[in-house]
C-alpha cells in the first residue's frame, strides 16, 4: 500500500509534523510511504497512492496559500473521480494554542471531501490525543519562542495519526 505525506512549512514546524507523521505510518508492515514538500510532491502520482495525508501552517485559521495552491492543482483528479475512496487525514500546526488549528483543519478536510475521499481523524482512546489533540487529525502548538520545532507530545500524536492511517487504510484495502 502507497501512503503519502504532502506539507507546506516555512520554518519547518509542519515539516517535523510530517515527519513524525510518514515514521507512524512506516511502521505498520507492507507501508511504502512517500514524505513531499508541496514543491516535491507531483500530483499526477496521486491516484497510485492509497493514502493522502496533507497539511500546513495555519495561516488565520485556514490553510496556507502554498498547501491551497497545490491542492487547487487537483481539479482534474476531481472531474475524472480520481481519488474517490482514497484514505485522506490532516495535520497542521500553529504559533499559538487558540491559533486556528481546528478551523484550519476542517478547511484541510473539505477538499478531501469533494474528491470522495474517506476521512481519518484520531479518536480520544489514543493516550496522546486524550488530554491534547484533536479529533479532526493532528494540530500542534509550536510556540515561536520555544528552541523545539516540535514537542515530543507533538511527534507522538503525529506518529499515532500515520500508524493508525496505515492501518486503517490496509484493512479498507482488503474489502474494496
Ligand atoms: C501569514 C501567517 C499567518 C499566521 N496566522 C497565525 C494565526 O492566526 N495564529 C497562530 O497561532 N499562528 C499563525 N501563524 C503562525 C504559524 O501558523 C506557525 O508559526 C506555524 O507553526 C508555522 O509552521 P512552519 O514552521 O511549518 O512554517 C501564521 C503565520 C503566517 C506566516
Amino acid at each position: 500500500m502507497k501512503i503519502c505525506v504532502v506539507y507546506d512549512s516555512e520554518g519547518g514546524h509542519t515539516a517535523a509534523l510530517a515527519a513524525s507523521i510518514a515514521e507512524g505510518a512506516q511502521m505498520v508492515e507492507g507501508a511504502e510511504v512517500f514524505l513531499q514538500s508541496v514543491e516535491e510532491a507531483d500530483v499526477y502520482q496521486l491516484p497510485e497512492m492509497d493514502a493522502i495525508i496533507w497539511g500546513s501552517p495555519g495561516h488565520f485559521g485556514t490553510i496556507s496559500s502554498g498547501l491551497k495552491t497545490w491542492i487547487d492543482k487537483l481539479g482534474y483528479l476531481w472531474a475524472e473521480g480520481k481519488l474517490i475512496n482514497k484514505v485522506g487525514a490532516v495535520f497542521c500546526t500553529t504559533a499559538t494554542e487558540h491559533g486556528g488549528i481546528e478551523s484550519t483543519m476542517l478547511n484541510l478536510i473539505t477538499p478531501m471531501l469533494h474528491q470522495g475521499m474517506v476521512i481519518v481523524g484520531l479518536p480520544g482512546n489514543i493516550p496522546e490525543n486524550a488530554t491534547y489533540g484533536s479529533y479532526y487529525g493532528v494540530g500542534v502548538t509550536c510556540p515561536i519562542d520555544s528552541d523545539e520545532v516540535l514537542s515530543e507530545n507533538g511527534a507522538a500524536l503525529g506518529r499515532a495519526l500515520g500508524e493508525r492511517v496505515a492501518l486503517i487504510t490496509r484493512r479498507f484495502a482488503q474489502v474494496i
